[in-house]
């Protein structure tokens, strides 16, 4: 090798590790542990369960999407008990108003003090949900100050292929095109093949793809994406949520079937914890 080929490749090295410790800097990202209730839980058993949640001395911030009957009637519980809990929906339409029998707006949602809102998740995906609908989900809900968990994840067919990451970005450019102010996002890895199957991703195969989600943001949207909270989703329990929650590029979770017991879900809750001197 050449001198002059040798000194470019040590200029290249060094500045390929100044780049990776100046983009991701682990230390101080918002962790957050999300329950997507789904089409589950009465008024009568949200109250219990509010009731019996302890994340009070959580570090991590919570959040709760129930159902839509019940975004009102939670946010003015948790307003009482004075518990710091957030609250999201699990949808929004992509119109502002009109002729939509059975939606709700994100205007609706602001409106009665919802913060946050599910966008993309793999069940409406599954539902004939495209790209090009939850970009709009996502303008909908940046323009009213919502904050939109943007959902992404492969299939099994997918990562049998060794798509997964190409998949998940397409995903996300589609999502966030366009979008300069994206600060308020967050997003959450849920590959479909583990959602309510038992089965999560291992805390490398997660981390894997956390970090290419990262690296992705980082090409877009430069040193945000230090600040951008990535969640897993997809089969944690109280069983593997610190072993995921200790990788570095993993800030949270994003919870079903485990979230609708609240002891389960106070422990995922504490597992994040644990995992903040990752
Ligand atoms: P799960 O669901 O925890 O039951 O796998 C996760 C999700 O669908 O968000």
């Amino acid at each position: 090798m050449s001198l002059e080929q040798h000194v470019k490749d040590i200029v290249r090295q060094a500045v390929k590790d100044a780049l990776k410790t100046k983009a991701f800097d682990h230390t101080n990202r918002r962790q957050l542990v999300i329950a997507n209730w789904k089409m589950n839980m009465t008024l009568e058993k949200a109250v219990a369960f509010i009731n019996q949640l302890e994340t009070e001395q959580s570090p991590s911030d919570v959040v709760i999407c129930p159902p839509y009957t019940l975004l009102y009637p939670l946010k003015a519980l948790l307003n009482a008990n004075k518990k710091s809990i957030g609250i999201g929906a699990q949808n929004l339409h992509t119109a502002h108003e009109g002729a939509h029998t059975g939606e709700i707006s994100s205007e609706m949602l602001q409106d009665i003090g919802c913060e946050y809102v599910l966008v993309g998740h793999s069940e409406r995906r599954a539902a004939g949900e495209t790209d090009a609908m939850i970009h709009e989900k996502i303008k909908r809900a940046l323009e009213k100050g919502l904050n939109p968990i943007i959902c992404v994840g492969e299939t099994i067919e997918q990562r049998e292929q060794q798509l997964t990451n190409e998949v998940v970005n397409q995903q996300l450019l589609h999502a966030l095109e366009g979008l300069q102010d994206v600060s308020s996002v967050i997003i959450a890895y849920e590959p479909v093949w583990a959602i309510g199957s038992g089965r999560s991703a291992s805390p490398e195969d997660a981390q894997a793809v956390h970090e290419a989600i990262r690296k992705s943001i980082y090409t877009k949207y430069g040193s945000l994406a230090n600040a951008l909270p990535i969640l897993y989703g997809g089969s944690v329990k109280p069983t593997n949520a610190s072993a995921l929650a200790n990788m570095k590029d993993i800030d949270g979770f994003l919870v079903g079937g485990a979230s609708l017991v609240a002891d389960d879900f106070t422990q995922i809750v504490q597992a994040c914890c644990k995992g903040m001197d990752r």
